[in-house]
């Protein structure tokens, strides 16, 4: 689909749709109210006769509305005017895209994008709606041999900005929305791909092209070169498939040369079958998923070198499946890490850990400031956040709230949770330094325990996204989660940089003036 930005009034534009906000009680937005002004009150009476209140979500269809040159007039609800915040925008700019997508319009002017949302500028408004609309078309029909019907696409969105001077940061907010729905996009097809062809092999060479492509560099390493490294624990959960691991290590030097990097580092467990500690049948399919956190990692990657951010940056990844057979890894095997500590596998099904663990300690080797783990950890972090957040945990609280305001500003939120000494009692082995499990209480804190072991050498946070990289039922699917909250961290990371101000976890795009000191 091609975006476009530009000021002007509704009335004007001659296109097969134009989209206005309506607010609860009928009361019209600045662009619905001029729309009804030209057609001679049309809009309000469509309203007073009750087929449309405003309710948030809500929408309408409208059909040669007199004197304007559009085809069609979608109304969108906005729900009451004063509790219209950033979450309720992002509802109305969902509920316009699925609706406009049942017309056969394949051109529209939004006028959502010119609303205002408190805290929040022109850029931002533009690039919500940039990667919510993006987010709102994806489909995964690539194993379709017929195509659906019902699967249309517009041609053409224009989104409205208020003034003509607002049209420079509207299309900057249009080029980083673009930016981070690629990386969603590049995320969610990796998730949805089957096993049988999302290998290690085959996740290796998609990141690689994806980085070459751009002008990254890419290096991956075979099961012998990730031997060499001593990251036995690692290929000990590979060793049960007959698909080769691989280590992905991609770099982007959008920084200062010699400048510390941040690391992202994603779990790559393209099959999660549990190994010799087999899981239960029903739903073993969604395990295709378990390298979501790869697929983050990745995306994020792929964002910020298309955005040029001005950082460095590496991407890591261990990548391998966990299946049982003669050769796999059993309980009470002890391996030995890369770090030189060692693990008591009590359980084959802990496998997460088990490669990441390898991951954090190669890590070290870049020198970097911030490492990020992501990873579909625990079935423990879906009971405890269900689908909503994505659970947190660092050894550094500075960094975590970072991380949490990062995701509250786009909508992508992340909760803290406690990384305290009492939880690391309970890794504790009779035979090996630890063991690969803590029990059933607490499961994805303990987890999180055993990864803190690896991670010493640098701020690390970890994001346990078992419950928000895929939806499961009727819209089984990737969500390309929590890349939108790792492009605004590393966005904020990179104004910081560049010494601007950081607002609500929000920089403002210019350097503060002197006096200017309405830091919240
Ligand atoms: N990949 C799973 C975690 C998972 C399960 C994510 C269900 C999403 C939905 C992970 O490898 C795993 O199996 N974890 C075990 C750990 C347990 C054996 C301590 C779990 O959560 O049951
Ligand atoms: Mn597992
Ligand atoms: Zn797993």
């Amino acid at each position: 689909m091609e975006f476009n930005i530009k000021s002007g009034s509704p009335e004007k534009q001659r296109v097969a749709c134009v989209i206005v906000g309506v607010h609860e009680s009928r009361k019209l937005t600045f662009a619905a109210d001029l729309l009804d002004r030209i057609s001679n009150g049309f809009i309000s009476d469509v309203l007073r006769r009750g087929d449309m209140e405003g309710k948030l979500g809500s929408t309408l269809m409208l059909h040669a509305v007199p004197h304007t040159l559009c085809d069609r007039v979608l109304l969108v609800g906005l729900g009451k005017e004063r509790d219209f915040r950033a979450k309720e925008y992002r509802e109305a700019i969902r509920a316009s895209i699925r609706a406009l997508t049942q017309t056969s319009a394949n051109e529209a002017v939004s006028y959502l994008t010119e609303l205002t949302v408190k805290k929040h500028d022109v850029e931002w408004m533009v690039e919500q709606a940039t990667v919510i609309t993006l987010d709102a078309l994806y489909r995964f029909d690539r194993f379709k041999t017929r195509t659906d019907e019902a699967a249309r696409e517009p041609r053409k969105l224009t989104l409205a900005v208020p003034r003509r001077s607002d049209l420079a940061d509207g299309e900057k907010g249009l080029l980083r929305g673009l930016a981070i729905a690629n990386g969603m996009k590049f995320a969610k097809d990796l998730g949805n791909l089957p096993g049988n062809i999302c290998t290690p092999t085959y996740l290796a060479e998609e990141a690689r092209r994806m980085a070459e492509t751009l002008g990254a560099q890419a290096e991956i390493l075979d099961g012998a070169a990730i031997a060499e490294l001593g990251m036995h624990s690692f290929l000990s959960v590979a060793r049960g498939s007959t698909e080769d691991a691989r280590l992905i290590v991609l770099r982007y030097n959008g920084g200062r040369e010699g400048e510390r990097p941040v690391a992202l580092v994603g779990k790559g467990i393209t099959f999660d079958s549990g190994g010799i500690s087999l899981k239960p049948g029903e739903g073993m399919d969604e395990m295709k998923y378990d390298m979501c956190g790869a697929a983050t990692v990745l995306g994020t990657f792929r964002a910020a070198v298309e955005m040029k951010l001005p950082l460095n940056l590496i991407a890591i990844v261990p990548s391998c499946e966990n299946m049982p057979s003669g050769n796999a890894l059993k309980p009470g095997d002890i391996v030995t890490t890369m770090s030189g500590q060692t693990v008591e596998v009590l359980n084959t099904d802990a496998e997460g850990r088990l490669i990441l663990c390898d991951a954090l300690t190669y890590a070290e080797r870049f020198n970097p400031t911030t490492v990020i783990d992501v990873a579909t950890l625990t079935g423990a972090c879906v009971i405890a956040l269900g689908n909503v957040a994505t659970g947190l945990y660092s050894n550094q609280d500075g960094l975590a709230r970072e991380l949490i305001a990062a995701g509250e500003e786009v909508g992508d939120r992340a909760w803290h949770m406690p990384l305290w000494e009492e939880y690391q009692e309970l890794l504790k082995s009779p035979f090996a330094d630890m063991a690969n499990i803590g029990g059933r209480p607490g499961g994805s804190i303990t987890a999180a325990c055993f990864l803190s072991r690896f991670a010493k050498a640098y701020d690390w946070a970890h994001l346990d996204i078992a419950g928000t990289a895929w939806k499961g039922g009727k819209d089984k699917g990737a969500t390309g989660r929590p890349v939108p909250l790792l492009m605004q961290f590393l966005q904020d990371r990179a104004d910081i940089a560049l010494g601007n101000v950081v607002r609500r976890g929000r920089p403002r795009r210019e350097v503060p003036e002197a006096g200017d000191d309405d830091i919240e």
